[in-house]
Order: structure tokens, then sequence, then C-alpha cells
């Protein structure tokens, strides 16, 4: 915990309890974020159902980190990391089970081929993904954004999943924004060049925590055990 100006900031790893401050706080966050919107088929009503119901699954299983800043006590950004395996099969299962009586069949079918697309272009070679923390979502208060709580929340997001022994960063953006774009060129991250991606123009980020020159096998005894 520390003060930047006169707020007290504090990072944290989410829990359950944090289920409905994170879930308006995505909803006023991506209010209007045509690229999601697009990509996921949702409307502003279907996503806040949906926000509720990703992160009663995301604070619950253990293949997944929700972490949060929170200034003055009010949490103002967070960000959704997943590790290999998620979701845990059971879990998984009935949150799909969920989307499906909230969001209707034809809005539930379009989600999962946005999964399985997003699925598609995120595979990565299984010993690459044991080192793998992928970001779902980052996001901060539309009334507190560019004041660097963002920059930070990554920061910290990434040292507390490479203290996991995760050294591999990547996440899916909206190639068509440039502001998202050189965020995270400044956070150290590659981007591919942009493709399409449910009709809409898509980049995957990454960063490597450690140099690429060491095989992968040794990094992963190297590793502490993660999940
Ligand atoms: C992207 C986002 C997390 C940045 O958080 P932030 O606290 O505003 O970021 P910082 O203050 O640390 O850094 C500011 C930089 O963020 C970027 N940025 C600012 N507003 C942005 C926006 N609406 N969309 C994308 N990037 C933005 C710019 O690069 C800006 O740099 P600049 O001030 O030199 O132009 C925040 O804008 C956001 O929540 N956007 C909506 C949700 C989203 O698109 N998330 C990313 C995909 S999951």
């Amino acid at each position: 915990m520390n003060r930047d100006g006169n707020a007290l900031i504090r990072f944290r790893q989410l829990g359950p309890s944090d289920r409905t401050a994170i879930a308006g706080l995505a909803a006023a966050a991506f209010d209007g974020n045509r690229f999601y919107q697009n990509a996921l088929g949702l409307d502003a009503r279907r996503f806040a159902l949906y926000w509720d119901a990703f992160f009663h699954l995301a604070l619950r299983d253990s293949a997944a980190a929700v972490y949060g800043l929170e200034q003055n006590g009010r949490l103002e950004a967070a960000a959704a990391v997943a590790f290999d395996g998620f979701p845990r099969a059971s879990r998984g299962a009935r949150y799909l089970l969920t989307l499906l009586r909230r969001l209707g069949f034809r809005a539930w079918l379009r989600y999962l081929r946005f999964v399985r697309a997003y699925e598609r272009v995120m595979r990565r070679p299984a010993p690459e993904r044991q080192l793998e923390a992928c970001g779902l979502w980052l996001f901060v208060r539309p009334d507190a954004a560019s004041a660097g709580l963002g920059s930070r929340l990554a920061r910290d997001s990434i040292e507390a999943v490479r203290a996991r022994g995760k050294l591999l960063i990547t996440g899916l953006v909206d190639a068509s924004n440039r502001p998202l774009l050189s965020f995270y060129h400044r956070l150290a991250f590659a981007v591919t060049p942009p493709f399409p991606f449910a009709g809409m123009p898509a980049a995957v980020i990454e960063r490597w925590l450690v140099s690429r020159d060491a095989p992968l096998e040794a990094l992963k005894e190297g590793a502490p055990c993660s999940s």
C-alpha cells in the first residue's frame, strides 16, 4: 500500500466478495466499447449479465486471478488473468449453463463461437502454456482514467503473476485502438500485426519476463509451481 499525491492506493488480489463491485466497474469501463460488444455479440444489458457470471467464475477458480487497485478504499481498476486449465471443468460447465439461462440461446451460441475463435488465436505449445498468464480483461473506472492507474495495475499484476512462476504474459487487443496499442507498447509488450477477429481488427500482445535464450524446459524447471 502507498500514496500517490494524497490518494491511498492499494493493490490486492480480489475474492468472491468483490464480485458486485467489479462487475459494476467492468460494465462502466466497457460501456459503449464497440470492439467487445461486437466481437462478443452482447448488448449492454447482456454484457452486464456476462460480467456478473464471468466474475462469479473467475473469482473462485484457482486457475485464474483477479487483481484490483483501490484508491481511498474504492475499487478503481481491475485485471483478470487466466492460467493454463482455466476454467476448471466443473466450474466452466456451470458458468456456461448460467450464461445460457441469462443470455438466451442465440447470444450464447455467438459467445461460444467467440470463445472458440479466441482459443484458436491464443493457442500456444504446451510448455509455453504452463508459463503463461493470459490477460483476459484490464479496465479502469472511466472517471479515473488517464491518471496512471491502468499502467500501475498492469505492472503490479505482472509482478504478482511472476511470483506465481509465470513468465509469459499474453492478451488479445482491439488493433484499431491506437491509444491502447501505445499503452501496451509502453509496458514493453510486443504487438502482432492486426488480423480479422470476429469481424473486428485484433492483435495479440505478448511480453516475456525472461530472456528467450534459455530453453523453455529449463525455464519451467526454475519456475515455482503455479495454481
Ligand atoms: C486501457 C485502460 C486500461 C488504460 O488505463 P488508464 O488508467 O487510463 O491508463 P494510464 O493512465 O496508465 O495510461 C494512459 C494511457 O492509456 C491509453 N488510454 C487512455 N485512454 C484510453 C482508452 N479509452 N482506451 C484505450 N487506451 C487508452 C493511452 O495510451 C494513454 O496514454 P496518453 O495519456 O499518453 O494518451 C483504460 O483506458 C480502460 O479501462 N479502457 C477501457 C477498457 C479497455 O479497453 N481495456 C483494454 C482491453 S481488456
